[in-house]
């Protein structure tokens, strides 16, 4: 199969990165060649005995900053002619489907690196870096985790990772514009008496697509008014 897009992921962690990549679906689209993903530790390009990544801040404060020198040298080594540069970190942008599905379309390589610490030298952000992601508004204690969230939900979009293609299309953030998804059920039809809606036995197409559109409706009113 064609390859669609090349991933290099600049970190100190990473089997934080490489384990969830490596299961299940994103595990067979790393294998089926369409996509690449190399997660390389950020250490091996250092240059130091103690193999030094991060520093303290200058003008004080708590915590450890990440130098910039492995930074600069890896996205050297690593960059090509078409490359897109992703810091994750709190402080970036909020991520979300549409910039996932942009990532996907307009990306043929990326790296993406990863913060820990305090943070990272602002010059690696101010000359190498396109665009600042955040997953959400929280802190984890590493960009690793948010790297291989990112990761996955940019690929799963390329064409021919997900088996059924319908699934990509039928679900929250795609399918009603931006609203979540209805409620799913499967067998039994009866558990410990609580019975599955008799519309979506009835084999009514139209009828149950009506109840599903009213159910999401219900469900995103009730937990992201936002999107309404
Ligand atoms: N690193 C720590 N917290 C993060 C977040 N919310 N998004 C991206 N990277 C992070």
């Amino acid at each position: 199969m064609e390859q669609l897009l090349e991933i290099d992921v600049l970190t100190i962690f990473p089997d934080v990165v490489r384990v969830p990549l490596s299961e299940s679906i994103m595990g067979r689209a790393m294998s089926s060649g369409i996509v690449r993903t190399c997660i390389h530790d950020l250490r091996d390009w250092t240059n130091d005995n103690h193999k030094k990544v991060d520093d303290e801040p200058y003008g004080g404060g708590p915590g450890m900053v990440m130098k910039p020198e492995p930074f600069f040298s890896a996205v050297n080594d690593l960059k090509k002619e078409d490359t897109k540069v992703v810091l994750m970190t709190p402080q970036g942008k909020r991520f979300n489907q549409k910039k996932a599905e942009f990532f996907a379309k307009s990306s043929s390589h990326m790296i993406v690196l990863c913060g820990h610490y305090e943070g990272i030298d602002h010059r690696v952000i101010e000359s190498l870096v396109d665009e600042e992601i955040s997953i959400g508004d929280y802190v984890l204690t590493n960009g690793a985790i948010a790297a291989a969230v990112f990761i996955d939900s940019v690929v799963r979009l390329i064409p021919g990772v997900l088996g059924d293609d319908r699934s990509n299309v039928e679900e929250s953030f795609s399918v009603y514009e931006g609203i979540l998804e209805a409620p799913a059920y499967t067998r039994p039809a009866d558990f410990q008496g609580k019975k599955v809606p008799d519309v979506l036995l009835s084999g009514n197409h139209k009828k149950i697509l009506d109840w599903k559109f009213d159910k999401a409706r219900e469900r995103t009113k009730k937990n992201r008014p936002d999107l309404i």
